[in-house]
């Protein structure tokens, strides 16, 4: 059988750390609170000249060196983001250019914080359709540049970097084994940017002095959303597979706070042991924060060939999904 399986896992960070007490200097919040009600601890963010581009090219590479993957065989090229270099082109015609992937159609995807899971759907419908061969998937943000640092109620979340992986045909009975991804267009004004859109297009007494082009969000709202979200899409594959959570070797849930993965966690019945969390040290990366994710538990030698691994994802829109794959 054709499947999709992913060969190659990469991610980028920036180098500058920005701790819960380098907030404390510059917002009304403190450590106690941030770290029990979100579990960040710190995050890194971009500095001057750094972009979503740099990050997402610096993890790509990555990916297609694990690989060994030749960027000349990479045939798409999908870039989950909602903080691209511009608002065209897309940032992956920019990676494309920048890693010299000259035979990829490229796309961008604004899926916000499901981008990847969004990116891996898309990509193994169409490798296991025959119609691609090799894909690079990459979720990349440089969210700094859209969150409000005046705002205590979201600044304390996120934070910026990428992760990708190479995603290649291959005949067997393992790699991807499912994909399910879900939008409910409701919610859509619970997490949001206002600004720079058709809406609120770019002038000084709009955009600029009511603050619209950082992001808004309702947390209390996106929080029960997310939980009862990513619940649905883990059964949804675990269902669709025929197979209980104790099958799970490891599960990689979107990083947003911690006590989202714990309560999606403990209502699918997954230990604390078979979660991977690394939301501590680097916030909400939002379509960046599966990836990187993914990349370390692969470097860290936490998922070894033939294990299940669940991917679960929630965003802003809502969208939200779900990808199973065994190693
Ligand atoms: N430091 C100190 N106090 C803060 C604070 C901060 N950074 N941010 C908010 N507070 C205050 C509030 O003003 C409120 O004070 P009040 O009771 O005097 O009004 C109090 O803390 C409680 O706020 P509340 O919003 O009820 O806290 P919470 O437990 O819901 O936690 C979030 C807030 C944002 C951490 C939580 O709702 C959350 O994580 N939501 C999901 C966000 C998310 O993941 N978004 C991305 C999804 S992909």
């Amino acid at each position: 059988m054709l499947r999709a399986r992913i060969t190659g896992t990469g991610s980028a960070l920036p180098d500058k750390i920005l701790t819960n007490a380098d907030l404390e200097r510059m917002v009304e919040t403190n450590d106690e609170w941030i770290t029990s009600r979100t579990g960040i601890r710190q995050r890194r963010i971009a500095v001057e000249g750094e972009y979503t581009s740099t990050f997402a090219v610096a993890a790509a590479q990555r990916a297609l060196e694990m690989s060994g993957a030749n960027v000349d065989e990479i045939d798409l090229i999908i870039l989950g983001t909602v903080t691209p270099d511009f608002p065209f082109p897309s940032t992956a015609c920019i990676i494309q250019h920048e890693i010299g992937a000259h035979n990829a159609a490229v796309f961008d995807l604004s899926a916000a914080c499901s981008g990847f899971v969004y990116g891996l759907s898309i990509a193994d419908r169409f490798i296991s359709s025959g119609k691609a061969k090799k894909a690079l998937v990459i979720g990349a943000e440089v969210l700094s540049r859209i969150v409000d640092w005046s705002d205590r109620n979201t600044c304390i979340l996120f934070g910026d970097g990428a992760g990708a992986a190479v995603v290649e045909a291959y005949e067997g009975d393992g790699g991807i084994l499912s994909t399910h991804i879900f939008s409910n267009g409701s919610f859509w004004e619970t997490l949001y940017l206002p600004g720079c859109g058709s809406r609120n297009p770019a002038s000084q007494q709009h955009t600029i002095d009511e603050r619209l082009f950082f992001l808004k969000m309702e947390g209390n709202d996106v929080f029960k959303h997310a939980v009862r979200a990513m619940e649905e899409a883990a059964s949804a594959a675990l269902t669709a597979n025929g197979i209980s959570p104790d099958n799970i070797s490891l599960f990689i849930p979107h990083q947003a706070n911690r006590r989202i993965i714990d309560a999606t966690s403990k209502r699918l019945g997954l230990g604390e042991d078979k979660v991977f969390v690394n939301l501590h040290n680097y916030g909400n990366t939002s379509a960046a924060s599966i990836p990187i994710a993914l990349d370390e538990a692969n470097r860290s030698g936490r998922m070894k060939a033939g294990d299940i691994i669940l991917l679960t994802a929630f965003g802003g829109g809502f969208t939200y999904g779900s990808a199973l794959m065994r190693w």
